[in-house]
């Protein structure tokens, strides 16, 4: 098993480039579900999630053929819509492939996804908003059996107790997109990569409208055509390497840096003392920005929410940075309330916290002490990577296997920036 040795206190300096989204190429590659035509993605990230779910295409008839950054994907063979428990149980975002399968092939049966280190996973919103389209869907020995002749259109509400629902919401669109008549979604997900989706799809002949917003409406068509699609830069990603920049007191030039959809980041980053310039902002979804940070850190208050709201994949990534802040900071988790694996490995690392169910205070420490720490999940982990940069001595992190979900050769792109890291073997 892989584990990172990280030397902290070195100030990062030089210039990364962004990756294509993961959590928008897992939508657009199951996507490819929806057509007998070839669809071609660029910008695809080399990650395990990635290849997983390559790996559970090819089991439903869809051939994922790799070349660099670019992901050729064809359905060519429709027998086989069982997405297996051994694939979904390792990567739950397969519950992606629900709706294409079932508005491509009128049936489709996928393995209950489970929890995971971040909390219970439920998925009932997703087949709230597929049973409103028409789809008989029964739950049998762990697997969501769906079937339906053809979905007809419909108004529906899509939010849930903690909001909207990002794959509930991708999974709906997809099989509005072949139904019968119009569907209007109601609280849908406004997530950057939810309008990725829409992007692919209008370019294979979907006709929808309002994605971005909480109401999408879809117009069915008979069929949809391949595409070709380049995937938008991950969000999350650039604000790692932003933190990354700011606990280390570094200058970070990040390129391929979707700002234009990081306002509710930049800002508390800002208000922390990053300080973000922009070098080319020609397009506002690749941009090149430089990062620095004022030698002391500030405090802030943050609550993750939904799209706009502060992103909760990038919770731990800042409670690692408001750990070395001067004065006390509060966070709190609304999407995931207990998202906070990472709390007590921190305290490990001399972080003071206190946590009091969906709220972490945060008293600013002068300095964290490297110690042995345990990756949960991949968002988790990233934090832990943070704080062992800043950290005096040498921190040991296991289980990286978390982070290569996400991240892609995460310590080789540090290492270029100056950081004292290795992947080593325990
Ligand atoms: C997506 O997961 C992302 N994953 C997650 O990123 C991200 O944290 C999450 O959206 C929220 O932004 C991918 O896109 C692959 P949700 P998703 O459905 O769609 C509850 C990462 O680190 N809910 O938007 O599965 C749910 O429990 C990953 O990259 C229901 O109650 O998340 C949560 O509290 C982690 N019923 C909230 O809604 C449902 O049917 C938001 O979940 C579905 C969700």
């Amino acid at each position: 098993m892989d584990a990172f040795r990280i030397e902290g206190g070195h100030r990062l300096k030089g210039t990364v480039r962004v990756n294509g989204s993961k959590n928008a190429a897992l939508p657009l590659m199951a996507a490819a579900l929806l057509t007998d035509q070839p669809v071609t993605l660029h910008d695809v990230p080399n990650l395990s999630d990635i290849r997983n779910l390559c790996k559970l295409l090819e089991e439903l008839g869809c051939t994922c053929e790799r070349d660099g950054g670019t992901l050729r994907l064809h359905t060519t063979d429709i027998s086989n819509s069982r997405a297996s428990y051994e694939i979904v149980s390792t990567m739950r975002a397969s519950i992606c492939v629900l709706g294409p399968l079932l508005a491509a092939r009128g049936r489709a049966e996928v393995s209950m996804p489970g929890g995971c280190a971040i909390g219970e996973r439920p998925v009932d919103l997703h087949l709230r908003g597929l049973r409103a389209l028409g789809a008989e869907i029964d739950l049998e020995q762990g697997y969501i059996v769906a079937r339906s002749k053809r979905m007809h259109g419909t108004k529906l509400f899509l939010g849930g107790q903690f909001g909207s629902t990002v794959l509930g919401t991708a999974n709906v669109i997809c099989a509005a997109a072949l139904a019968e008549g119009q569907t209007v979604i109601e609280q849908a997900a406004c997530e950057p990569e939810v309008v990725d989706l829409c992007n692919l799809l209008l370019a294979m002949g979907a006709k929808i409208s309002g994605q971005g917003s909480p109401r999408v409406i879809i117009e069915g068509v008979p069929s949809l055509s391949g595409a070709e699609h380049r995937v938008l830069p991950d969000r999350i990603e650039a604000a790692t390497y932003m933190a990354a920049a700011g606990i280390t007191n570094g200058d970070v030039t990040i390129e391929n840096c979707p700002t234009d959809v990081m306002t509710a980041i930049t800002d508390r980053l800002h208000h922390v003392g990053l300080n973000l310039e922009t070098i080319d902002g020609t397009d506002p979804m690749r941009q090149t920005v430089n990062i620095t940070s004022d030698r002391r850190l500030a405090p802030v208050a943050v609550t993750t929410q939904p799209y706009p709201g502060f992103p909760t994949d990038v919770q731990a990534q800042l409670m690692a940075l408001l750990t070395l802040a001067d004065g006390n900071s509060i966070i709190t988790e609304k999407v995931f309330p207990e998202r906070f694996l990472h709390v007590a490995e921190l305290s490990r690392m001399g972080a003071n916290l206190y946590r009091q169910g969906p709220t972490v205070m945060v008293i600013g420490v002068k300095q964290l002490h490297a110690a042995p720490v345990m990756a949960s999940d991949l968002r988790a982990s990233a934090g832990l990577v943070l704080a062992g940069l800043a950290a005096r001595g040498v921190t040991q992190i296991n289980r990286v296997y978390h982070l290569d979900r996400g991240y892609e050769h995460m310590e080789t792109r540090l290492q270029a920036l100056g950081a004292e890291i290795e992947r080593i073997s325990v």
